[in-house]
């Protein structure tokens, strides 16, 4: 038995306040008011001390990329439960996008195998491919993979270009209750582009990508949302007509919701320097004042979660050309450090934080969640104001790409559990 003792226990909506949560067997056996001092001590293996912690459903990051199968020099799925664990996060969803790509049962249940295998503890929830071979022109088998555990699906990494294929994808979904994950981007107006169009691209003479490459596309999806009535999930938002397409939407009843990433509402298109390929990413860093939309939109509700899009390369396709350089962030341990940050910008209050970091991916993926007497302990204890500096080098996770090297932070996990299991222990270690 073990007792997180004397936390600030958030639930959000349920319950914020001070509590000892007594976990046995996996679960959660009790939540006692810490100052009626009821917990006995018979029987404990393990008291926590979590005062001056918050002590919060365990987070979950509904878009990551493992790269396993295939790309296992970038991050396996031990290394990347390693490094979700270390960030706070009790549960991920790995992106399709691997090779083969996870657009059938074998891929799916091969994914979930090495997470188990790995015995990390973190619950791995695979995405399957929207299309086959991610190609965008014939739907996947949905039933098949939702047998083997699939969760949503998403051709992530690429857009479905075709309208009538995400059509039918949106209406195929729908009857197996699982939401498409959209990655919104209109190829055509991508073109040759490399950076976020505007000034910083033209001095540096990179080709831009202008916000409508995201924006077009979540119109379109959108719209098909509305003519099929099924869960549609936009994937990374990074500009301020989104933020406003899916404001709208949602106003109207439209069953969308969306996600950011921190790089989005950290940081600028200034952040790439001199072609600095670590702030190269897909979508693009924005302007100044898309990076404001997306704050508006976290605290008004239009943006439902935050997903870091954990990208981890290897040194090999970061170190060349910043033409050449591949798109992606290693964001997984410095999620939640940069996410606490829009608690102290007043911009989300802490619970508000922690149902876009827990409950709100929980609710999008039909998952039960949050802390309640009788089911599974997923917990992750919080120190909100503990002072750190983002070191790459020592990352869990392969990928060191990462544009906050060197950033001083402020907050970040202490420990994470999963099913009753401790599978983080930054309080001891
Ligand atoms: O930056 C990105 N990296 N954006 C994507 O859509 C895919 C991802 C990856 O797989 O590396
Ligand atoms: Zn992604």
């Amino acid at each position: 038995m073990l007792v997180i003792k004397g936390g600030r226990v958030i639930d959000p909506g349920v319950r914020d306040g001070i509590y000892d949560i007594v976990i046995a067997d996996g679960k959660i056996r009790g939540i006692v008011e810490s100052a009626t001092g009821a917990v006995p001590a018979e029987g404990v293996s393990r008291w926590i001390d979590a005062s001056g912690k918050i002590v919060a459903p365990g987070l979950i990051d509904m878009h990551v990329h493992f790269r396993e199968p295939g790309y296992e020099y970038k991050e396996t799925i031990a290394t990347g439960c390693a490094a979700a664990a270390r960030g706070g996060f009790a549960a991920v969803c790995p992106m399709p996008n691997t090779d083969p790509v996870n657009d059938h049962a074998q891929v799916c249940e091969f994914v979930r195998g090495r997470a188990k295998a790995c015995g990390v503890g973190v619950k791995v929830w695979p995405v399957g491919a929207v299309s086959v071979g991610q190609a965008g022109k014939e739907l996947a088998e949905f039933g098949e993979l939702k047998a083997a555990g699939a969760v949503a699906l998403s051709d992530d990494g690429h857009p479905v270009s075709d309208g009538q294929l995400m059509r039918r994808a949106l209406e195929y979904a729908r009857g197996f209750g699982l939401p498409v994950i959209s990655h919104c981007e209109e190829l055509s107006l991508v073109g040759p582009g490399v950076m976020n169009e505007g000034a910083f691209a033209a001095r540096l003479g990179l080709a831009g990508i202008p916000n409508a490459a995201e924006s077009v596309m979540v119109c379109r999806d959108v719209a098909l949302c509305e003519l099929t009535g099924a869960a549609l999930h936009i994937a990374h938002v990074s500009t301020a007509e989104s933020v406003r397409i899916v404001r709208e939407a949602k106003k109207r009843g439209v069953p969308v919701t969306a996600e950011t990433a921190p790089h989005f509402f950290m940081l600028t298109d200034e952040a790439v320097g001199l072609y600095d390929t670590s702030a190269k990413v897909n979508p693009p860093l924005r302007s100044m004042a898309d990076r404001e939309a997306i704050r508006e939109g976290l605290a008004d509700g239009t943006i439902d979660v935050i997903a870091c899009d954990h990208a981890p390369h290897s040194v090999l396709e970061k170190e060349v050309e910043f033409d050449a350089a591949a798109n992606g962030i290693s964001g997984i341990e410095t999620s939640l450090g940069l996410c606490l940050s829009l608690v102290n910008d007043n911009v989300l209050s802490m619970a508000g934080l922690i149902d876009k970091m827990s409950m709100a991916p929980a609710r999008i993926l039909g998952k039960p969640w949050g802390l309640k007497e009788g089911s599974p302990a997923h917990i992750t204890i919080i120190a909100p104001d503990s002072p750190w500096v983002v070191n790459a080098k020592t990352f869990f996770s392969l990928g060191k790409n990462t544009p906050f090297d060197g950033w001083e932070l402020s907050g970040r996990a202490v420990m994470t559990i999963a099913d009753g299991r401790v599978i983080f222990d930054g309080l001891t270690a």
